[in-house]
């Protein structure tokens, strides 16, 4: 059978099946961007390919997906950072006209070449550990122009670089000053001119929102979702981060592929999740670097079977943060996670909450051909190193 690319002599986490799918000794063959074979040497067909890779006994994951980042943003916030240093909370910040709003003010005057070109080092951070698939949200914009540009940039970093960028319109992220005491009035143009023209352009894949009481009510969430649906484009929720306003079931109830954050997620939120096959996506980096304290219900979330994935969250005021890799090893060490659940949350997972399962996210054949291939032993040294980068080679879409 003709194949271009045989990498052969390889451990594979493939993904497919019950667990982590492992096969210890594999091989992935690659045809036209896609994978032809991924499993057992022995069982393979007599390739003829183009190109063999000798992997020397080299474990071989999906390529990796960050499946919630802000990664394209102006300015820092360092100085909120040391202001919390000195014992500000984020909520104090955010309601004293900093936080999110004055990412904003940077974004805003940032032109979108100045979007790419600050975004593109936050991104090859994620790649040079094996990203394949990133998230990228709008949110710092908040006005038309602005946010559109935010989503042009974020598609031009999948074209600057050999990466799926896929995009998601978070204009209710925060309360723009002008709509300052009319936050119904924001929302509406939201859902009646903004969601229009970025469904239209086809700058986004799906639609996000920050329900939160610094955010958006569940009312004004909802009259978000109503729009995402009538474009038909799918929803995800920035939800439970800092207070629980029930915004997971809601999202639920709306079929999201995720909800996200979920710390003060309860009983009936886990519920109406697993019910719905609603991704929990949780976000150590934001946990850790607010401090917060409150643990999302894993073992809730386990028992009622919602799969569960792990993004860096990559965002100037909460998680600035551009190693999954290092988000893997606070999902284990600071929620609990196991290797597995770390693993399948950067692949499959992730993967599903992009709504890209039959894209990515598995050595599945028929998939695209996003390869990680690791110098490592095991696979849990992918999770338990802090700081390190075991890469040796990334593979998107067979290349
Ligand atoms: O995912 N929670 C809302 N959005 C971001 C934080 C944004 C910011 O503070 O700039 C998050 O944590
Ligand atoms: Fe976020």
């Amino acid at each position: 059978m003709r194949c271009d690319t045989l990498w052969s002599n390889a451990r594979l986490v493939t993904g497919v099946g019950e667990g982590l799918g492992l096969v210890e000794r594999g091989c992935v063959a690659a045809l036209d961007g896609k994978i032809l074979y991924a499993g057992p040497a022995l069982d393979a067909p007599p390739f003829e390919a183009t190109s063999t890779i000798d992997c020397d006994g080299r474990w071989i994951t999906p390529g990796l997906i960050d499946c919630h980042t802000h990664l394209v943003h102006g300015g820092d916030r360092s100085q909120e950072f040391e202001l919390r240093l000195a014992g500000a909370s984020y909520e104090e910040i955010a309601r004293a006209g900093g936080g999110i709003v004055s990412t904003m003010r940077a974004t805003r005057a940032a032109s979108e070449d100045a979007l790419v070109a600050s975004a593109l080092p936050r991104l090859d951070a994620l790649i040079a550990e094996g990203v394949t698939t990133v998230e990228i949200k709008s949110g710092y914009g908040l006005d038309g122009p602005s946010e559109l540009r935010m989503l042009r940039a974020a598609r031009r970093l999948g074209v600057e670089r050999r990466v799926r960028v896929a995009t998601t319109f978070l204009g209710a992220h925060a309360l723009p000053p002008e709509f300052a005491g009319d936050a119904d009035g924001y929302i509406a143009m939201l859902c009646d001119t903004l969601l229009p023209q970025v469904a239209a352009a086809g700058l986004a894949d799906a639609v996000d929102a920050f329900c939160e009481e610094i955010g958006f009510s569940l009312a004004q969430t909802e009259r978000v979702f109503q729009a995402a649906a009538a474009h038909g484009l799918p929803i995800k929720l920035h939800a439970e981060q800092l207070s629980n306003l029930q915004g997971a079931a809601l999202a639920a109830r709306y079929h999201a592929l995720s909800a996200d954050h979920l710390e003060y997620l309860d009983d009936a939120g886990v519920a109406a999740m697993a019910q719905a096959g609603t991704v929990a996506t949780l976000l150590p980096g934001a946990y850790y670097f607010v401090r917060e304290t409150k643990q999302p219900p894993i073992a809730a979330l386990r028992s009622a079977g919602v799969p569960i994935a792990l993004a860096t969250d990559c965002n100037p005021g909460t998680s600035p943060l551009t190693s999954l890799l290092l988000a893997m090893n606070m999902g284990a060490t600071v929620f609990g996670l196991t290797v597995e659940e770390c693993l399948l949350g950067v692949t499959r997972n992730a993967a599903r909450a992009l709504g890209l399962a039959d894209t990515v996210g598995t050595l599945a054949v028929g998939l695209a051909c996003d390869l990680a291939i690791w110098d490592i032993e095991r696979p849990a040294e992918l999770v338990y190193r802090m700081g390190f980068n075991p890469l040796h080679a990334r593979i998107w879409r067979g290349q």
